[in-house]
């Protein structure tokens, strides 16, 4: 039996609610495979600029520092929009302070969810790729400044940050169809040719066996939607791995499909759905909890090393998918909670039927 000090970052808007998903899970997996989960909800967002006057107060910091692992719901909505202080700097702090360079998002469409997609059966059927988006650099951290009639963002990139995230995506290709894209804009920012003349180095001088490809985000956005069964591992900086990852949630379906796992050096993780805060469903229990779920069974995978709970997670979302009890993003009607619990009762059925 093992113990683990997870924190709870809920958030604001449908972040509460995916995040009560995901501690529901964890409650389920420790009953049934013995492992005792200690769960401290702390502040972040919105409500910690309410509550603290700060999107991430230190308190919240410390938590997460200690933790052994992190579940973030998502932050962000139209109450704080306005203000000078915004709810998305403390998701950008927590991902700096743990070292959190390396975003994971996932994406498959298996053959028994095909009718799901808005594109073509035989377009998405089989599609299933890793983006590894950098999450500590680029535009998102560089210098800003603002006059009133003039704004700037830096966007700054160093040789070793491009490297370190490289290699996740290389590793993370070995251990999948071994084919890595890598994506940027070299034909006009600098940055860019900064980012392929290292990718290009570091794969000849250790990664020559995985198959390397390099393609504009331009022209990625449309190979995305025409030919995506063609990608695996696709690695690219921290604002084009945002936007072509929400684009690449389409395929399956809708957005609340999606999880992601934030890891560093260390085993830290923090783990969250790729959506946002959803303002237009919030309160409503119609958040699709399935994309906070698959982050839990990357925590229990990456940060946890639980692979059995990992794999028994990941068997009944897609059983509960697959028998058509879904949320209304993907053509049901059942609630949020509802489809949780259907999750869990799913686990425990399973563990029973096993035992
Ligand atoms: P969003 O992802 O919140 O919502 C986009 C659309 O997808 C909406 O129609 C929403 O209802 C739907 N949607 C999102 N998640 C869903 C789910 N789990 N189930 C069903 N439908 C879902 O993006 P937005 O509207 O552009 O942003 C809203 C707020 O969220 C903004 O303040 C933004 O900054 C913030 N945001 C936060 C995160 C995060 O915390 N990780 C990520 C993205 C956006
Ligand atoms: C995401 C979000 C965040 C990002 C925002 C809310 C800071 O869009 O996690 O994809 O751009 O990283
Ligand atoms: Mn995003």
């Amino acid at each position: 039996m093992a113990s683990f000090n997870i924190v709870v970052l809920p958030g604001d808007g449908i972040g509460p609610e995916v995040a009560a998903a995901g501690v529901q899970a964890l409650k389920t997996i420790g009953e049934v495979f013995g492992h005792s989960f200690n769960f401290e909800e702390k502040r972040i967002g919105g409500i910690a600029i309410d509550t603290d006057n700060n999107p991430y107060p230190e308190d919240t910091d410390r938590a997460c520092l200690a933790a052994d692992a992190v579940l973030l719901g998502a932050v962000g909505g139209p109450k704080w929009d306005l203000g000078k202080m915004r709810p998305e700097q403390g998701l950008l702090a927590v991902r700096k302070s743990l070292g959190l360079f390396a975003n994971l998002r996932p994406m498959d469409v298996k053959a028994s969810q095909v009718h799901r997609s808005p594109l073509r059966a035989e377009v998405v059927q089989g599609a299933d790729l890793l983006i590894v988006r950098e999450l500590t650099g680029g535009l998102y951290f560089g210098k800003q400044t603002r006059t009133e009639t003039t704004a700037t963002d830096e966007c700054v990139y160093t040789v070793a940050e491009v490297e370190r995230v490289a290699r996740v995506a290389f590793d993370a290709a070995r251990k999948r169809r071994n084919k890595v894209t890598s994506v940027d804009k070299a034909n006009v920012i600098e940055t860019s040719r900064l980012w392929r003349e290292t990718v290009i180095r570091l794969h000849k001088e250790e990664y020559s066996d995985v198959e390397l490809e390099h393609a504009l985000v331009d022209s990625m956005a449309m190979h995305l939607v025409t030919r995506p069964t063609t990608f695996d591992v696709i690695v690219t900086e921290n604002m084009f791995g945002d936007i072509l990852s929400d684009l690449a949630s389409v395929l399956p379906g809708s957005i609340g499909l999606l999880g992601s796992a934030s890891l560093g050096a260390t085993g830290k993780g923090l783990y969250e759905p790729i959506h946002g805060s959803a303002p237009d469903i919030a309160g409503k229990d119609l958040a699709n909890p399935v994309g906070t779920l698959k982050s839990v069974a990357m925590m229990l995978r990456f940060s946890l090393n639980l692979t059995q709970e990992a794999d028994a997670l990941d068997a009944a979302i897609d059983a509960v998918v697959e028998s058509g009890f879904v949320t209304r993003d993907i053509g049901g009607t059942a609630s949020g909670s509802a489809v949780s619990k259907a999750i869990s009762d799913k686990i425990r059925e399973t563990a029973l039927t096993a035992a």
